[in-house]
């Protein structure tokens, strides 16, 4: 009890601290996404191909695009992802929008940067199964690939470097700016509606944006899951402390983002809230103490909605066909 008023305190006094340091400098908590600045457009257009080419997996079946679907948020919509030969993940999928913005990547931080996150699933055997060796194979089987390397890199090797920076470069234009509520920060103030105004209020006032701040409304530090009250999780993660190995890093997880969270249910880690109302009431009562109204809750919600922005938008990419000596998938 003693430790949980304790925790309370901490966090509405840092909720408290970001409110009156922006305060301070006349500020807002939250800053306008920029859009992505392209200086490599070969290098974008390569790792498009290789985001949505099922070919980088064993079945031949998985993309990234598979559990990060661009028509819907960057994620896969369901609690936990469905990888190689159906195998349920652990954890829920991560938007790739505006993944560029995190600290770090995953849940628990254990990527350093989206160059270094993309070679994980291609060999994650619960995910697309392969080998970086036999994902070059096939991709040095296929000439206009190699064309495509040679174009964006300057060379036609192709190796798992070059193709998880392609990845990341493509993966860096995934911003999603021109918000209504960017459109708000930036002085039309006929962008948000008097309800959405009063959540944005009572999300400030409260507390989250102690750790929902910045242009990405969070993606910017690890914190605990159930400052307050304990959270019960569907699923075994225990988040920070898997790379620390420090037990204060338990059930530390890093703070989604949430631009476009009205598209990138079902929330939280485990993917247990299937609605932004759940995440919202979970949200006020573990992290800071605080029961929502309906009324509240219902703003808080109207607010988030305004955060979706731009989504990505391009030609779908056609890929090129495998080549005679491509090797095939196997099951
Ligand atoms: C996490 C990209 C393939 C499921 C992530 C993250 C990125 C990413 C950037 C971290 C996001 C964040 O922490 O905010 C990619 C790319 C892929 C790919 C580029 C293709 C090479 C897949 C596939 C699946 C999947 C095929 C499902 C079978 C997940 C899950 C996480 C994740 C469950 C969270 C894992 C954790 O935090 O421990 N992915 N992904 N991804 N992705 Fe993917
Ligand atoms: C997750 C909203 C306060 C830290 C989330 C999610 C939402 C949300 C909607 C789910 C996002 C997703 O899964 O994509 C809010 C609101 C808050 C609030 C409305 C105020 C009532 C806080 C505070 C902290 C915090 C104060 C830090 C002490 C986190 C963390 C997660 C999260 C760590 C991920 C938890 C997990 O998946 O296990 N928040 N948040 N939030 N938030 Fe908050």
């Amino acid at each position: 009890m003693k430790r949980s008023m304790l925790a309370s305190t901490i966090a509405l006094l840092s909720g408290a601290l970001i409110s009156q340091a922006a305060v301070a400098a006349n500020q807002e908590p939250i800053q306008p996404i920029t859009p992505a600045k392209v200086t490599n457009p070969a290098l974008v257009e390569l790792g498009k191909k290789l985001y949505f080419d099922p070919r980088l997996s064993k079945s031949g079946f998985i993309s990234c695009n598979s559990c990060h679907n661009l028509s819907m948020g960057g994620t896969d919509n369901i609690k936990t992802s469905i990888g190689h030969n159906w195998q349920e993940g652990p954890i829920n999928a991560p938007t790739v929008l505006n993944s560029s913005l995190n600290l770090a990547q995953f849940w628990d931080g254990r990527a350093a940067d989206l160059k270094a996150q993309a070679g994980g699933p291609i060999a994650n055997p619960g995910e697309m199964a392969f080998t970086h060796t036999l994902a070059i194979n096939v991709l040095q089987s296929i000439p206009a690939y190699v064309g495509e390397f040679k174009k964006a890199f300057g060379s036609e090797t192709v190796d798992i470097e070059k193709v998880t920076k392609a990845i990341a470069a493509f993966e860096e234009t995934l911003v999603t700016p021109n918000s209504r509520f960017d459109k708000w920060l930036k002085g039309d103030k006929k962008a948000l509606s008097k309800n959405e105004l009063a959540g944005y209020q009572l999300f400030k006032d409260s507390g989250c944006v102690a750790c929902h701040n910045g242009p990405a409304v969070g993606g910017n530090s690890f914190q605990k899951m159930g400052v307050v009250e304990a959270y019960k999780a569907s699923s075994p993660a225990e988040g920070r402390s898997a790379v620390t190995g420090k037990d204060a890093d338990r059930f530390n997880f890093k703070v989604p983002t949430l631009r476009n969270v009205e598209m990138t249910y079902p929330y939280f880690h485990d993917g247990a809230a299937n609605t932004l109302k759940e995440a919202v009431d979970t949200m006020g009562r573990l992290q800071l103490g605080k029961k929502f109204s309906d009324d509240e809750n219902a703003k808080i919600v109207a607010f988030l909605k305004t955060l979706t922005g731009d989504q990505p938008n391009f030609k779908m990419p056609i890929l090129p066909p495998s080549a005679d000596a491509t090797p095939r998938p196997t099951p």
